[in-house]
């Protein structure tokens, strides 16, 4: 069996006290693998450090104690620097906003995460020039029309769908989303998640998403609830009816 792309084995983290307040115990003992190309959702209530695990993961921040390893590379031996170029290369961002930059284009936008790297190392292992696959991506999502205008001449929907394809540029191997479509109307999240799972298959992405709106989790092959800084199978007799959730 090939080895799982991301492995985390009893993951803690603790945020420091700060002021005369307790510190905070989010996560009490992750032990995850995920398989390349494979989907998961983690779900739980607010606070119960979904975030917290993700940005983790994505290299964003560092665990208390524990294990995370990426493609067989265990990130708490890395430097920042080295931890900044796994961030840039092997993973995507989708937030609930788009963090676009609202005086640039479509397609410079896009391009960004390719102005971090040298074109070597960018394009070492990757055919693609970086303007062909910003293309190419944006009109995969249906933007082929939208490649210069600004942020501001979008609707909430086609901002995101930019923001998960700057997401892809760098052709990461796993794209992490946190409440990706927190933020959109209820049709414009139901094509996000459609798209998120069909970019999954056609550019073989790993994806993580999570949120919880159930609609969107039970998109994912599997899904997690995470609560008392522990991750658990979601039952399915407890899986709210997404209507109540969107
Ligand atoms: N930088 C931080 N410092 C201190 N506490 C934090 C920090 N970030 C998150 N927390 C706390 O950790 C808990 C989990 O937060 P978070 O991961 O954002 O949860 P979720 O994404 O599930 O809503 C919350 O109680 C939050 O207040
Ligand atoms: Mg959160």
């Amino acid at each position: 069996m090939p080895a799982p792309l991301l492995q985390l084995k009893e993951v803690t983290k603790r945020y420091a006290a700060s002021g005369g307040a307790d510190g905070v115990s989010v996560l009490a003992g992750i032990t995850l693998e995920v398989a390349r190309a494979e989907t998961l959702a983690i779900v739980g209530p607010s606070g119960s450090g979904k975030s917290t695990l993700l940005q983790i993961i994505g290299t964003l921040d560092r665990a208390t104690s524990g294990e995370v390893l990426l493609d067989g590379k265990n990130l708490a031996a890395l430097d920042d620097l080295q931890l900044a170029a796994v961030r840039n290369q092997q993973i995507g961002f989708v937030f609930q906003s788009h963090y676009l930059l609202p005086q640039c284009t479509v397609i410079e936008n896009v391009l960004v995460p390719t102005l971090a790297q040298s074109k070597a190392e960018s394009r070492k292992l990757k055919a693609e020039i970086p303007a062909a696959c910003a293309e190419r991506l944006l009109k995969r999502v249906g933007l082929g029309e939208r490649l210069h205008h600004r942020p501001g001449q979008l609707s909430g929907g086609e901002r995101q769908r930019v923001a998960v394809v700057r997401a892809l540029i760098n052709q990461p191997q796993l794209l992490l989303a946190d409440e990706p479509t927190g933020a959109l109307d209820h049709a414009s999240a139901t094509s996000l998640g459609q798209l998120l799972v069909e970019l999954n298959k056609e550019e073989g992405v790993t994806l993580i998403v999570v949120t919880h709106a159930m609609e969107l989790a039970k998109r994912m092959a599997r899904v997690l609830t995470l609560s008392d800084g522990r991750l658990a199978e979601a039952p399915s007799t407890n899986i709210q009816a997404p209507e109540k959730l969107q």
